[in-house]
């Protein structure tokens, strides 16, 4: 038998490797050589099997896009993203497929390490920052990622948070004292007093918590929503600031600044940071119940 035959044969099984299915096949060809109809058909399976291996190795995300430039209907883009080549975390999928493949994306990021907030967006149905967050490998399942909730966009994932940030404005967010510094330094705290700030001087104002919440959505101009809230509470538990009453006053005004909340605890199940702004919300209802009804006695 010669040599050419056999190569001969062995080519037509490499071409049948490039075609699909795991099925038993019949290689005419190699009839009368068992061991080499068996070495073809692993190398067709095999083939198959690295074939779906390599597939698997690609994630596809969907990611929203629209542009003040191209003003059409907002859709959904997909990218298909290389896994080995690419960072565990959401942000990295973003950072590869703006540098590889569309540079036109626009998205916020600064830190990638869950401290600035920028890299707000909503992931596959929940509000988080995408540094934080890391790729789900199911890649039989696209990740779809949209921009916060209920707010402007501005482009693609960016969002107009100014409203937001006049909120937070609203809440005088820096030391407020009456006395004068020790040795006109600086204002000194117990331990214990520094402790109580643990838990909500952490916010990164992200705003995942603010457009989660449907009291927000529904009266963003008078309800606070809960970021501007919890930073309100920080400076009420501050033992060095001598503000409390006018802060707790200043929020009550208006009734809905604060009593907007409806306790349904969106913001608290959605912070990446593990916050708990609805507590310090209910916290300081409960602290302006007993001021008025010390008030009234
Ligand atoms: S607890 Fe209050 S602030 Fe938090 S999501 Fe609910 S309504 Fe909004
Ligand atoms: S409380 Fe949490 S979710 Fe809300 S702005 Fe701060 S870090 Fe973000
Ligand atoms: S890039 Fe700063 S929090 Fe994600």
């Amino acid at each position: 038998m010669s040599k050419t035959w056999l190569r001969n044969a062995y080519n037509k099984v490499a071409g049948i490797l490039g075609e699909g299915p795991k099925k038993k096949q019949n290689f005419a060809v190699l009839e009368g050589h068992p061991a080499a109809q068996q070495h073809a058909q692993v190398a067709v399976e095999t083939s198959g099997e690295i074939r779906s291996r390599v597939n698997k190795l690609y994630k596809e995300f969907k990611i929203y896009r629209w542009s003040p430039d191209h003003p059409t209907k907002p859709f959904l883009q997909s990218y298909f993203v290389h896994l080995p080549s690419c960072g565990p975390m959401v942000l990295d999928a973003l950072q590869k497929i703006k540098a590889e493949d569309d540079s036109s994306l626009s998205y916020r990021r600064s830190c990638r390490e869950g401290i600035c907030g920028s890299c707000a967006m909503n992931i596959d149905g929940t509000n988080t920052v995408a540094c934080l967050k890391p790729i789900d490998a199911d890649t039989s399942k696209p990740t779809v990622i949209t921009p916060l909730p209920h707010m402007f966009v501005i482009k693609d994932l960016v969002v107009d948070l100014t409203n937001f940030y006049q909120q937070y404005k609203s809440i005088e967010p820096w030391l407020k004292a009456k006395r004068a510094a020790v040795e006109g330094r600086e204002y000194r705290q117990s331990p214990g007093e520094r402790k109580k700030l643990d838990g909500l001087y952490e916010c990164i104002l992200c705003a995942c918590c603010s457009t989660s919440c449907p009291s927000y959505w529904w009266n963003p101009e008078e309800f606070l929503g809960p970021a501007p809230l919890l930073h309100a509470f920080r400076w009420i538990s501050d033992s060095r600031d001598d503000f409390t009453e006018e802060r707790l006053q200043s929020l009550t005004e208006g009734r809905k600044r604060l009593y907007g909340c409806r306790t349904i605890r969106n913001c608290t199940a959605t912070c990446p940071k593990s916050l708990n702004p609805a507590d310090a919300i209910q916290k300081m209802k409960v602290k302006h119940l007993i001021s008025e009804a010390v008030e009234k006695v």
